[in-house]
This record gives structure tokens, sequence and C-alpha cells, in this order.
């Protein structure tokens, strides 16, 4: 670890998931390059510190967690999230003790993901200031506010009622339906009530950091703005405002060769993000679809050998598809030949389409990945659903000429500019993400 004397040292604690710990080290990074000393609290099966080589001059620490990583399959996320909270708050007091020990260690501060709150108990014990970092969007940190005032009201919503579901939430604009609140597919409702209560608790935390950029979300932020009452900085998206993200998996490069070759925005670019997996049908009706459409296609399959018969990944070959392991996933968005992206809507991935101009396919699996997808069809009208439990040959070639070919496309792909445009503003010198990363750096310095 290199030495900063007299820095300050900011504490990252990223909750151990990609897309939650990718935004995070841009975080870090960033608040390095404005002289910081930057510690990362990771547990066993975070991993981040097997990647040290990208984040040279940090330091990383292990905590103790008596969770294995079976355990997340075993519990489910919202469960795994519950219970690592319990386990970890006694090892993370004991992690800052050891930090503060050691010699001129001077700790700003503790940002910690909003999912790993049970860093608050140890910012109170220690009297250290603790800032929250939302990782999602802006809607998404709405949504978990009004779950909360749900639970709190002793479910005056019944929110597995067909006819409340349909209703919309009071004073939310753009207008939310109740079923477009992130519950879906994560399990127990009241686990998830649990969560969301825990994660809109601020506790003692000083102020909040959203991985968004207020042309996306200016209402869903003034919202918050005057629910949350501490300073909120929207200083996304973190890979434009700070540097393009280390990657912790191996790429494929071949794709951009093949993608060389390709007409300009004849492309269509396939990724569920670094959790989600189709099953072998689905997979073979997609591939079929896609086959069908007469599209060139990229398609990231994280176990190829596994999901795909033979027989089709012969086929994908033959008609026009190129199949990689793991993509260089901004480049392959900035890239001309690419014209449309279907994705699960992931946060990161949404906002690394619209940074680079690419229309969507919305496929959502779960929560807020939904009302991604919602704000994606609907808000933005850069994208479409495809909906439904699963999807068959015919609705994936419609779904692709609609958004390569049809008529429609073009109107969605005009919007789809405009927000790129925005978001370059944005990051720029005098910009509204470019000024909140530099609020928030002078505000950092100030603890
Ligand atoms: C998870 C949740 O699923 C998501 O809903 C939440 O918003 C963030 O945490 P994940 O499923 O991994 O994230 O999706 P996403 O947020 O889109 O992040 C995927 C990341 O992996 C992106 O930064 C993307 O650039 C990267 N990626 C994906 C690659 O670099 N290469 C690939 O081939 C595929």
């Amino acid at each position: 670890m290199e030495k900063r004397e007299g820095k300050r040292r900011i504490v990252l604690v990223p909750i151990p998931a990609q897309g939650h710990v990718t935004p995070m080290m841009q975080l870090g990074k960033a608040l390095y390059s404005k002289g910081f000393s930057i510690t990362v609290v990771e547990g066993q099966f975070n991993r981040v510190r097997s990647s040290s080589q990208h984040f040279p001059g940090f330091q990383f620490v292990t905590i103790e967690e008596s969770l294995a990583e079976s355990e997340l399959v075993r519990l489910g996320g919202i469960e795994f999230m519950i219970n690592l909270n319990k386990t970890s708050e006694a090892s993370f007091k004991d992690c800052i003790a050891q930090l503060l020990l050691q010699q001129g260690s001077d700790i700003a501060c503790i940002i910690y993901d909003e999912f790993m709150y049970f860093c608050g108990a140890a910012a109170k014990k220690f009297n250290l200031p603790s800032v929250i970092f939302s990782t999602q969007s802006a809607t998404n940190y709405v949504s978990r506010f009004v779950l909360s005032k749900i639970n709190a009201d002793k479910f005056s919503v019944d929110m597995e009622d067909p006819g409340m579901q349909e209703k919309m939430v009071e004073n939310l604009y753009p207008p939310l339906r109740y079923k477009d609140l992130p519950t879906s597919g994560l399990g127990p409702l009241d686990h998830l009530f649990e969560v969301c209560r825990e994660a809109a608790n601020k506790r003692t935390a000083c102020a909040v950091i959203i991985n968004t950029v207020s042309c996306l979300e200016s209402s869903s932020l003034s919202w918050l703005e005057q629910e949350i009452e501490i300073p909120m900085y929207h200083i996304g998206p973190l890979h434009m405002t700070a540097s393009p993200p280390s990657r912790l998996l191996e790429e494929d490069r071949s794709c951009i060769e093949w993608l060389n070759k390709q007409k300009p925005r004849s492309v269509i670019y396939i990724s569920l993000g670094s959790i989600f997996d189709m099953g072998t049908k689905e997979v073979s009706e997609m591939a079929w679809g896609l086959c069908d459409s007469n599209q060139p296609f990229l398609w990231v399959i994280r176990d190829a050998s596994e999901s795909l018969p033979e027989e089709v990944s012969t086929m994908v070959s033959e008609r026009g598809g190129y199949i990689v392991k793991w993509a260089p996933q901004i480049e392959v968005l900035g890239h001309p030949a690419v014209g449309g992206f279907w994705s699960h809507c992931g946060w990161n991935s949404t906002l690394e389409s619209i940074a680079e101009g690419v229309p969507m396919i919305c496929r959502p699996f779960h929560g807020e990945q939904k009302l991604n997808a919602m704000y994606i069809e609907s808000v933005w009208r850069i994208g479409f659903q495809v909906e439904g439990s699963k999807v068959d040959r015919g609705e994936v070639d419609r779904a692709v000429k609609r958004l390569i070919v049809d008529e429609e496309s073009a109107g969605m792909e005009e919007r789809a500019l405009v927000l790129k445009k925005k978001l370059k503003a944005s990051v720029k010198s005098g910009g509204t993400s470019y000024n909140a990363l530099d609020e928030l750096v002078k505000y950092l310095k100030t603890m």
C-alpha cells in the first residue's frame, strides 16, 4: 500500500455483488484522484482484493463473515442481505477499531452501500461521519421509502391485491403504480419490507450519494431532497464522472474485431449482466429468434457450453451471430456497429446504454430492473419491454426488427441520442454531475 502521508482516509464498504462493487470502486478511484486515501473493507468472498492490481494505492481489509458464498444461493439475495447485516456488525466494529489504532490513520468518513446498513452502528460507536451510497437509480431509492412507509402504516396497502396493484402511488411524478414498485421476484414480502426499512433509515449518516444524473431522474431527486433532509450528491453515471470501471472478469476482446466488420447500427447486443442466466429452453428460442431476424448479433453467454445445445451453437455462427463469455460492454455499446441492446436492465447497463445513445429491448428479471424497464419504455421512451414469463422465437424476431429496422426505431434512437448528449454535458465542467462530485469532495474535506 502506498503511503499518502497526511491524507484523510475514506473507508468504503461495498456489498458483495459485482453490479454494486463496480460503482463503489469507481467512486473510490474518483476520491483517490482528489487526494483521499482509500481503504476497502470486504468480506471473505468479495474478491475485489484479488483484483487489487487495478486499484494501486488502495488498502484492502477483510472482515470475517459467518456466511459462506453458497448461502447466497441457498437463501436468495434478500434473506442473505438480512443475515449478512446481522453477522457483520461486530466484526466491522473490530475492524474500525483496528484501523483507528494504525499509525497515522485519520478516518474522514465511512461510505457504505445502502444495503450494508450494519456500518451505521460502528460509525455511531466511534463517532465517525458516515455517508450512504445508493448504487441504483434515484427512483428505486424513492420506492424504498414508499415501501417502508407502507410497512410502517401496518400494511394499509395490500400489495398482493390485484386491484391495488393498478392504483397510483400518491404524490409521485412520473407516476408509479403499486405494481411498478420493485417487489416482485425478491422473495417473501415481509423480508423485502425489512430491507427497505433498514436501507431507507439514515441512522447517523450525514449525506447520501446516488449513482444517477439529474437529467434522467429530476423528479425523483427532488422528492428525495425533501424526504431525506441531508445533503444528496447525484454524481453519476460514475463510469463517466470517474474512470471507466476496472473489469473484475476477463473480457473477450475478439468481439470488437467482429464488430469492426459489421454495418453501422446493424448489430443487436445481448447481455443479462453478472448474475442472471436464461434457462436452456429460453436460450434456444432466443437463438432461433435472433437468427430469424437476419440482423447480426453479439451475445454474452457466460456458460455457452452448458446452456447452448451444439446444433444451436452451430446455427448461430452460420447465421451471423457471435458469442462471448464476457464482453468489454462499454466499448461494445460505444461501437458504431451496435444499433440496439437486449438487456435485463440492471442499473449499470441502463446507464451505460443511455450514455452511448443505444436504444434497448427490456427483459427485466425482477425488482428494480422492472422499474428501470418501465422508465426506459414509458418515461425516456428509448426502448420497450418484452413481457411474459417466457419468450418464443417469433417474439424475439419481432422485437429485434422493431428496435433496429422498423420505422418506430428512428424515434427511439433519436431520443436516446438526445439523452446521450445530456449525459455528456452533465459530466463536463459546469455540468450537474461534475459539480456534484466537486461539492462532495469539498464536503468530505471538511470532515
Ligand atoms: C446487479 C443487479 O442485477 C441489478 O439489477 C442492479 O441494478 C445492480 O446489481 P447486474 O445484474 O450485474 O447487477 O447488472 P448491471 O447493473 O447491468 O451490471 C452489469 C455490469 O457488468 C455492467 O457494468 C456491464 O458493463 C458489465 N458487463 C456485463 C461487462 O462488462 N461485460 C459483459 O459481458 C456483461
